[in-house]
């Protein structure tokens, strides 16, 4: 179903296209209207065309869209305050994506590992993780079908089982080559599976004790998405690095890596760029997604409106489907079998759905959506699911 000069790297592609959107709306070029259950994959966390942020678009845009980072931006500036204050960092590094956003932290490690005079260092990530489609990011990706075929991929990591404390300490008493363990608080794509508070805080010590850093990959978790603006802040732990990307600018692209402690100053001038990141215009529209964030409350809102839509599936769903996982407005409904097909029978329902790891749906409603709206999407949803099982 790809058009013919496109190259044909994703599945799934339905038969449909988008002409506008309007919050958790999206009109396809007939002008039929869809219900959208994960927000271009958690990125416009304030829905579709959010008037804020259209405002803060054209007003920058009218002024001045790029300059270099030669120059002082004095947007970005805002931006790097605004962000580190509200994820308890002390700097910012701007670019564009989220593998690039762990590139940088991915680079950060290595830069450190030569201070504390490793030469081989190793970063710990988990199996079933996904950190992007770079080389470095892949190679940190716990998924191995991702990396077939681009071998040889990067050396430099070791993979463990996400919440198996055992493993993890019998590998940092072993290794002495580690300078890094990485994580997602919650895999996204790997199926919705959360790192427990337990496993969190084992790494926080396991880091202090042997002076690693611990990087939290919150690309998909952060700027609300779990009900607090980075998924960590739902724990007693703070990591040294973090990354973030798709709902930062709510549509446009932009990635950051924010870092504290021993992981500020590392890149020396000239050790990392990126033309675009951190653009005028880019940092503008950030802003105004932060300041909408919290004009509307939408961090309580979205711990309120979580409970109440995985209320919902489970009142809904329950019998019919092996398990809800998953925190605020990022759940995953795991299906009995194989559910790819789901995806063009949500369409005759008109609801967007989005599957990872085969057999879940990832639902990533806009952190906007209403009581009204959840019920409706849980309806279509429970349709959905009842045309799947029962074809
Ligand atoms: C946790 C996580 N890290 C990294 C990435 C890569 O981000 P991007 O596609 O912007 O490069 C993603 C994308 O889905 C992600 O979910």
């Amino acid at each position: 179903m790809t058009h013919s000069s496109i190259m044909p790297t994703y599945y799934s592609q339905l038969p449909i296209a988008f002409a506008r959107g309007r919050g958790v709306w999206l009109w396809d070029t007939e002008n039929v209207k869809y219900l959208d259950s994960f927000s271009g994959i958690a990125v416009c966390n304030l829905g579709h065309s959010h008037p804020e942020v259209t405002k803060a678009t054209i007003k920058q845009a009218k002024l001045l869209l790029h300059t270099s980072n030669n120059f002082r931006i004095l947007n970005q500036e805002k931006l790097a305050d605004k962000l580190t204050k509200v994820a308890g960092m002390e700097q910012a590094f701007f670019c564009n994506s989220g593998a690039e956003a762990n590139e940088a932290a991915l680079k950060l490690t290595r830069v450190y590992a030569r201070k504390k005079g490793i030469q081989n260092p190793v970063v710990v990530t988990m199996k079933n993780s996904f950190h992007g489609r770079t080389f470095a990011t892949l190679s940190a990706s716990g998924i191995e079908r991702l990396q077939t075929g681009f071998e040889p991929i990067l050396s430099g990591f070791t993979y463990v089982t996400l919440n198996d404390i055992f493993e993890l300490k019998k590998l940092a008493a072993e290794n002495a080559n580690i300078v890094a363990i990485m994580l997602e608080p919650i895999q996204g794509d790997g199926g919705l599976f959360a790192a427990t508070k337990e496993y969190l805080n084992c790494i926080r010590q396991l880091c202090d004790q042997n002076d690693w850093l611990m990087i939290l990959d919150e690309v998909q978790t952060g700027i609300g998405r779990t009900g607090k603006w980075f998924g960590y802040q739902n724990f007693d732990i703070i990591p040294d690095i973090i990354t973030n990307s798709k709902a930062l600018a709510n549509g446009f692209p932009i990635g950051v890596c924010l870092v504290r402690g021993k992981a500020c100053n590392l890149f020396a001038p000239g050790k990392h760029g990126t033309t675009f990141g951190g653009s005028p215009i880019i940092c503008a529209i950030a802003l105004s997604v932060l300041e909408t964030i919290e004009k509307l409350n939408l961090l309580e809102h979205t711990q309120e409106i979580g409970r109440y839509l995985q209320d919902k599936l489970q009142q809904k769903l329950g019998s019919k489907i092996v398990a809800i996982r998953g925190c605020g407005l990022m759940l995953g409904v795991e299906l009995p079998k194989n559910c790819l097909s789901i995806l063009s029978i949500g369409l005759k329902h008109h609801i967007l759905l989005n599957v990872v790891n085969n057999n879940t749906i990832r639902l990533l409603p806009a952190l906007i959506i209403n009581e009204r709206q959840v019920d409706d999407l849980v309806k279509r949803l429970a349709k959905t699911i009842d045309d799947f099982l029962a074809g």
